[in-house]
């Protein structure tokens, strides 16, 4: 089992739909894959067609130690198990403040699991509070998906001194940044470009693939579906099947 965490303390730049995505393409190339929703706001959970309000038990009883994550897993017709996430996860997380050990829960959680998987996908709110330091914690790697404005610079050198954190504070001293991924790419644009040197100038790498801005990306979620399976020839689609062999190429 392998663990990529998708990270960033900005939203909107594309973390949950790169989740899903990368998700349904590492098992279309035959891997077996999950895909942990530490986001409460379940936009991945969603978008790879699976109902929270049906869903019991979820991430959320995970968290609370009522279930294990093998209960919580939900079959999709994209290949890829869903360990759901629900908006009442987020009264769970401010409980967990005061938990000794609560940076550990996923890690715990993934170890009867190790065997049967071999991607995990994780998939975090726009924070650096405990579901995203969970992920840090549980994951081999982690990619911070950035977009062309410039907020998006801050927010990746802010999220690189968490990691950084976590790395000194020994939580997970093999933690891997894998790099920042360049979503909603519109090479037409100046900003884009200084957006990226910026970003570049910050010390971490940037992935050779980039995503463009694709209507289909958000029409494909609307359906609870990647951009893979609803519409597998659109240029975009090819994107995030090279952003998976890149991911497969360094991990
Ligand atoms: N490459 C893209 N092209 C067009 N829309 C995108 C793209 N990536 C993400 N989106 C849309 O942008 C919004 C935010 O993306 P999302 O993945 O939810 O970000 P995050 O998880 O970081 O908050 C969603 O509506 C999503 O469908
Ligand atoms: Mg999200």
């Amino acid at each position: 089992m392998r663990a990529l965490a998708l990270v960033c303390r900005k939203g909107g730049v594309g973390k949950s739909a790169i989740a899903t995505n990368l998700a349904a393409a590492l098992s279309s190339r035959d891997h077996r894959v999950m895909l942990c929703d530490l986001d409460p706001q379940a936009a991945s959970t969603v978008g790879l067609g699976v109902d929270y309000t049906a869903a019991s038990p979820t991430l959320d009883e995970v968290f609370q130690g009522e279930a294990s994550l093998a209960d919580a897993l939900v079959v999709t017709r994209h290949g890829v198990d869903v360990a759901p996430a629900c908006p009442g996860m987020a009264r769970t997380e401010n409980a967990l403040l005061q938990e000794p050990g609560r940076e550990r829960i996923l890690l715990k959680a993934l170890v009867p699991l190790v065997d049967q998987y071999d991607w995990v996908i994780i998939d975090t709110p726009p924070s650096l509070a405990t579901f995203t330091l969970n992920a840090l914690v549980a994951a081999d790697f982690l990619a911070i998906p950035a977009i062309p404005e410039f907020p998006s610079v801050e927010a990746v050198a802010h999220t690189l001194e968490t990691i950084q954190l976590v790395v000194e504070r020994e939580l997970n001293p093999e933690l891997r940044t894998l790099g920042v991924i360049a979503n909603k790419h519109d090479t037409r644009t100046k900003t884009t470009a200084e957006v990226l040197r910026r970003i570049e100038a910050l010390g971490v790498a940037v992935f050779e693939t980039t995503i463009r801005k694709a209507v289909a990306v958000t029409n494909a979620y609307a359906f609870g579906e990647p951009v893979l399976s609803f519409d597998p020839k659109h240029p975009v689609a090819d994107e995030f099947r090279s952003l998976t062999e890149e991911v497969l190429s360094h991990a």
